[in-house]
């Protein structure tokens, strides 16, 4: 892996900053992740229900081929969808996954909880994926502090990540905490509310004292919490903007200005299943 910031889980070095996939068809999947690992980015999020499992093993072979960087320095992240929680259409999709990319995962996470088939069969399949080989790391997404904690109660290895909405407009207190207690890791998705931070002025204030944009600011946030962040963008310029976050530091009344607009109907993306719940952080 190269030289930067990064979290440290279990002796698995997973970088900080990473570049996420959702939503960009296969040219824009192709081209943008050649472009951020030109730029530097070593981490590249997708899933299988994005389709683009196969554009995105393009970008990596084309940035391969021009040198940017070797596969060991990439930290790769893919997802298994809720339809394939069964053992066998587990094993089946990871399999899938890992031809589709052309490379084997690093990390491979159940995309959100279900209540069907049972946990410990899910959890014990991911393991068996990982026992094949078909991953190096498992762990899991969009899952509220309790079954967080009942997944890795199941789990024979390490879950590593718990990949879940987070930028400024959320509150995610109890599940930073829950993830320090499992010595495991928070990555966030749409770490840049999906674009709206751009026009936020608390963040563009600060911004301005930095020279940084309202976007940058709100990357650094995340990772001076130690929390992985994902943009994604199908702009280039977007790309190395975002990248750009790793010669400034926000001061602690900074941080405490950004984690001050949490709100209590911040949350952008709320498709779990309705027998779950989110954290009560609002209490
Ligand atoms: N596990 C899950 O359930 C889950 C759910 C959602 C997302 N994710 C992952 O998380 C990644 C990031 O989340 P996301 O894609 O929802 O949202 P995001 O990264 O928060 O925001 C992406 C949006 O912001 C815009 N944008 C990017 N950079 C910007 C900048 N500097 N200034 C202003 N606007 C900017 C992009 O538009 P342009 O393209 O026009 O730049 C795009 O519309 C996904 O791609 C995916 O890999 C995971």
């Amino acid at each position: 892996m190269t030289d930067q910031p990064a979290i440290d889980v279990e002796g698995y070095s997973i970088p900080l900053l990473g570049f996420g996939t959702w939503m960009l068809e296969s040219d824009d999947a192709r081209r943008m992740v050649t472009e951020a690992l030109r730029i530097g980015y070593r981490h590249i999020d997708t899933a299988w229900i994005y389709k683009n499992e196969e554009a995105v093993g393009d970008g990596i072979r084309d940035a391969l081929e021009a040198g940017y960087l070797n596969r060991d320095d990439l930290w790769l992240t893919t997802k298994i969808w809720v339809d394939h929680f069964d053992r066998d259409g587990l094993l089946e999709q990871a399999r899938e996954s890992g031809l589709s990319l052309g490379f084997t995962p690093d990390l491979l996470l159940l995309h959100w909880p279900k209540t069907q088939p049972s946990l410990q069969e899910t959890i014990d399949a991911l393991n068996e994926a990982r026992e094949n080989g078909l991953t190096r790391t498992i762990g899991v997404s969009n899952f509220p502090s309790a079954e967080f904690r009942k997944a890795q109660e199941l789990s024979q290895a390490l879950l590593v990540t718990n990949q879940v909405e987070y930028h400024p407009y959320l509150k995610l207190t109890k599940l930073l905490e829950t993830a320090r207690e499992l010595d495991s890791s928070i990555t966030a998705w749409s770490p840049l509310a999906q674009g709206k931070v751009a026009d936020d002025p608390v963040l563009n204030e600060i911004g301005r004292a930095h020279g940084k944009s309202a976007a940058q600011v709100t990357l650094r946030w995340l990772i001076q919490q130690n929390v992985i962040a994902i943009p994604r963008t199908t702009k280039e310029s977007r790309a190395a903007e975002s990248f750009n976050i790793f010669d400034f530091e926000l001061s602690d009344d900074e941080m405490q200005r950004i984690f001050g607009l949490a709100r209590p109907d911040g949350r952008l993306g709320d498709w779990i299943d309705p027998a779950f719940k989110w954290d009560e952080e609002w209490a």
